[in-house]
Order: C-alpha cells, then structure tokens, then sequence
C-alpha cells in the first residue's frame, strides 16, 4: 500500500472555505457537498500568502489539515 503523504497547496491571501467531510469535488475547497451531515466547512482568513499541507488520510485531529498523524499508519 502506498504511504500516505500530504498535499500541499500554497493559497493567496484572503478569505478560504475549505471542505472537512470529504465529499467535496473541488478539493480543498468547500462546494456545499457536506448538506445534510453533521460537518461544515473550515473558514480560514490567512494575511499573506501560505503554503497548507492538506491530510490525504482521513486520520488528522485537524481536518482539513495534516497533523502528522499519517506517520502512524
Ligand atoms: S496526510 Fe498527514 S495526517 Fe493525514
């Protein structure tokens, strides 16, 4: 099985609604896939332009972001 490894994706400036269940088409980003569970998107508000390593593996503490927690598998 091949390991498990972040994305990473640099995003500008501004406002980002990013997708925490997974269902989305557009990842990272929210596209209103998560209607009807219980999760909802994560608004981030970033200063300047940041490189985000997203999780790939379903297992961060953090969603949608990598913790680390994939080393573990
Ligand atoms: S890819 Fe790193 S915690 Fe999931």
């Amino acid at each position: 099985m091949p390991e498990a490894v972040p994305l990473k994706t640099t995003l500008p400036a501004g406002r980002h609604t990013l997708c925490c269940c997974g269902r989305t088409a557009n990842a990272p980003f929210c596209d209103g896939s998560h209607e009807g569970t219980d999760s909802s998107p994560e608004i981030v508000d970033l200063a300047e332009e940041t490189t985000i390593a997203w999780c790939t593996c379903g297992t961060s503490g953090v969603t949608p972001m990598c913790d680390g927690s994939h080393r573990n598998l």
